[in-house]
């Protein structure tokens, strides 16, 4: 049978597995999917172990999405410019590829299965870690009128945006500027909310026709969507349909078929809502 994982540190949590095997199941493909715990120091030597020993594919999560960019003999759709993969694989010829489903997913959730559009919206991603490295060059190909990049360390802001200059109107903030600027679309990729914090965001950045979306999810509302909600934001949406997306993205990746995803995002939820732990 078909072997696939994904590598992380911790992954016990991982709906991935779920996930997948609710996709294998669908469309009759026959494979296993686990979750496995790896330790920092092994990850090289883990994947090209897990390749060497007959191993489909594998997704990445924290924190080694960066270190598997490195890993990858080549990249795949939006990955070479994201520098950090979620998905990997052997192609044809024996090299390992790397691709990034993130952005797809995230894009999917907002424009297929929210019917929201990015096209000629000013956008504010909050956050400059791997999770928005990864949806960065995705949301840039959507034609955005602009996009603008705040995070707590402001650097990696800027760096982020200096990698992308040129493809769309984009800049790099710390909140401070935040001030007196209203947007479109508001992305959460921050882990603030793992800990039950909030970026420190001025309410005054949401008007009624908003739409605000927080990368993570949980058994109710996130921290970010609750305050979304109070600010009178359009909508405050989770990130449960982006990871049903970008796994459905890697599934297609891996093995050339697109599952059905919206019973899937439902069944999820109802999971989550049922399970004592975020
Ligand atoms: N739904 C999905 O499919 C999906 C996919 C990918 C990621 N995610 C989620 O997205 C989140 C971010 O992932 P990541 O890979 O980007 O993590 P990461 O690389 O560790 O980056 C974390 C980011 O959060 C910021 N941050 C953390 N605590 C903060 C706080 N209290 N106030 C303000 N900013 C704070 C960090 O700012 P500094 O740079 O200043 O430290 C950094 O920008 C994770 O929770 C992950 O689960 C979800």
């Amino acid at each position: 049978m078909d072997r696939y994982a994904v590598f992380g540190n911790p992954v016990k949590h991982s709906r991935s597995p779920w996930i997948h095997a609710r996709f294998a199941q669908q469309t009759g493909q026959s494979l296993v999917y686990s979750a496995d715990e790896i330790p920092l120091d092994e990850f090289e030597k883990r994947v090209l172990d897990f390749f060497a020993k007959g191993g489909a594919g594998l997704n990445i999560t924290v924190p080694f999405k960066e270190r598997a960019w490195a890993l990858c003999d080549t990249h795949g759709g939006f990955a070479a410019k994201a520098g950090a993969v979620n998905t990997l694989f052997r192609n044809k010829d024996g090299q390992l590829c790397g691709d990034n489903t993130d952005g797809i997913g995230l894009l999917r959730d907002i424009t297929d299965n929210h019917r929201g559009q990015i096209a000629g919206k000013s956008v504010l991603l909050v956050g400059a870690g791997g999770a928005v490295r990864g949806v960065l060059p995705s949301f840039l190909a959507e034609n955005p009128a602009k996009v603008t990049i705040v995070n707590r360390t402001v650097i990696k802001a800027q760096e982020l945006a200096a990698l992308l200059v040129g493809q769309a109107e984009i800049s790099a903030i710390g909140f401070e500027e935040l001030e007196g600027r209203v947007f479109d679309l508001i992305v959460n990729g921050t882990s603030a909310g793992l800990h039950g914090d909030l970026p420190p965001m001025p309410s005054s950045i949401v008007s009624t026709d908003t739409w605000c979306y927080d990368m993570i999810y949980g058994r109710g509302d996130t921290v970010f969507q609750a305050w979304a909600r109070q600010c009178g934001a359009a909508k405050a949406l989770d990130g449960v349909g982006m990871l049903v997306e970008q796994a459905a993205q890697a599934f297609y990746l891996w093995r050339g078929i697109k599952p059905e995803t919206a019973a899937v995002i439902a069944d999820l939820r109802a999971e989550l809502s049922a399970s004592d732990q975020d």
